[in-house]
């Protein structure tokens, strides 16, 4: 079954906390949602789950359409932001507790909750009662208790920002495992980037209410459509510089204070009507390399020098924080796949940069020249 949400709109009083978004979900798909706080997210979510009624719009489940369709008669299971389990029950009681009230039989709770329960690897505490529990063990007893039932469609809010990285990997897997064995369509709410890449068939980042572009984890870091989708997917975030594009003959250069570059040719069609203006040039901190180990053809117009500030090690390489040398020193930086040595710290380096992977924005629209 497709979930079809069309100019989807809530408004509370005079905020619009979800603004005439439109998408759909395959029959099969894990969809994630991710922006930053306030961007509607957990207002989506409760509006499919029929908590919330819609100010406008459609919500459709298959060809049903669910907009007045009361809240428990619209079978979605949906894990809450704020979880609670419930202190007097034990675990498996807290798991079976959503059966129950649907008068599931007992021979059917009998079987499922321990399921539930080993999915989430918790099926050696059913007895406990949740102040015997640590809190990443609470968090799987309120996941188990959501997920126990066999839903038409699954939301998940946040379900694992309580818990340690660790904890939260092991919890993933589960939900993913969980997610291909039943196969209905899901949404996954976080405002974490890295977590919306490693789960999301596709993403769809939201900001002010508004979806601002959906697509896969490599669409979007890719081809991000504007400025804002560029720079909230990659870690560290992509590096800005505001710049001049200058038309010389046939070539066009994108000069600021601290650097002159050459663009290659393959953008010129995209950005020859903003020759002459300033635009937002955008390059990643993957994409500025040490000119030796650099995996294209490197010349001095590809080059932006600066001085390293910080070497931050990670676990494949390198993060270096840098500043540009001009008059109006900028910070940005550079990831690397080799540990730069200390003995870098306040040199001046200079980086070349790969710029076919390079971004151009409207310095107005913050709309993607190249991909808008
Ligand atoms: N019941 C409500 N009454 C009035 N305003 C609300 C209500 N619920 C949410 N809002 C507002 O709507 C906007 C979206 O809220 P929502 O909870 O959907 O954000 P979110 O993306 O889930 O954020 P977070 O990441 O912090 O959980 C916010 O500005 C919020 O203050
Ligand atoms: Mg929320």
């Amino acid at each position: 079954m497709e979930i079809t949400v069309n100019n989807l709109t809530k408004r509370f009083e005079d905020k619009l906390a979800v603004n005439d978004i439109s998408f759909s979900i395959g029959e099969h798909e894990f969809l994630v949602l991710v922006g930053p706080s306030g961007c509607g997210k957990t207002t989506t979510l409760r509006l499919l789950a029929g908590l919330e009624m819609t100010s406008a719009g459609e919500i459709y489940f298959g060809e049903r359409r669910v907009n007045d369709i009361r809240p428990k008669d619209r079978n979605v299971a949906m894990v809450f932001q704020d979880y609670a389990v419930f202190p007097h029950l034990t675990v498996f009681e807290n798991i079976a507790y959503g059966l129950r009230s649907r008068r599931v039989a007992r021979n059917i709770i009998q079987e499922s909750v321990p399921a539930a329960a080993k999915t989430f690897r918790i099926d050696h505490l059913l007895k406990r009662k949740p102040r015997q529990l640590s809190g990443g063990e609470r968090q799987r007893v309120a996941l188990a208790r959501a997920l126990v039932r066999d839903a038409d469609i699954y939301l998940y809010d946040e379900p694992l920002s309580n818990l340690d990285a660790q904890l939260r990997h092991q919890a993933r897997e589960d939900i993913l495992a969980l997610h291909q064995r039943k196969l209905r369509p899901s949404i996954y709410v976080t405002h974490d980037q890295s977590e919306a890449m490693a789960l999301g068939d596709r993403i769809a980042v939201m900001r002010g209410g508004k979806i601002e572009q959906i697509g896969t984890g490599t669409e979007l870091y890719e081809r991000p459509n504007n400025q804002f989708v560029a720079f909230f997917i990659g870690t560290p975030s992509i590096n800005l510089f505001q710049v001049t594009l200058r038309g010389e003959g046939e070539v066009i250069w994108a000069d600021s204070s601290a650097f002159s570059i050459r663009l290659p040719e393959e953008l010129y069609p995209k950005i020859r009507s903003h020759v002459g203006k300033k635009v937002q040039f955008g390059i990643r901190p993957e994409d500025l390399h040490v000119p030796k180990r650099a995996p294209f053809p490197v010349d001095a117009d590809t080059m932006i020098g600066g001085v390293v500030n910080v070497i931050e090690p990670s676990s494949t390489g390198s993060s270096v924080y840098m500043s540009t040398l001009g008059e109006k020193s900028q910070d940005f930086v550079a990831t690397f796949n080799l540990r730069l040595p200390a003995t870098y710290l306040n040199k001046e380096i200079e980086l070349a940069m790969n710029l076919r992977r390079a971004h151009v924005f409207d310095l107005e629209t913050e709309k993607s020249l190249l991909y808008s």
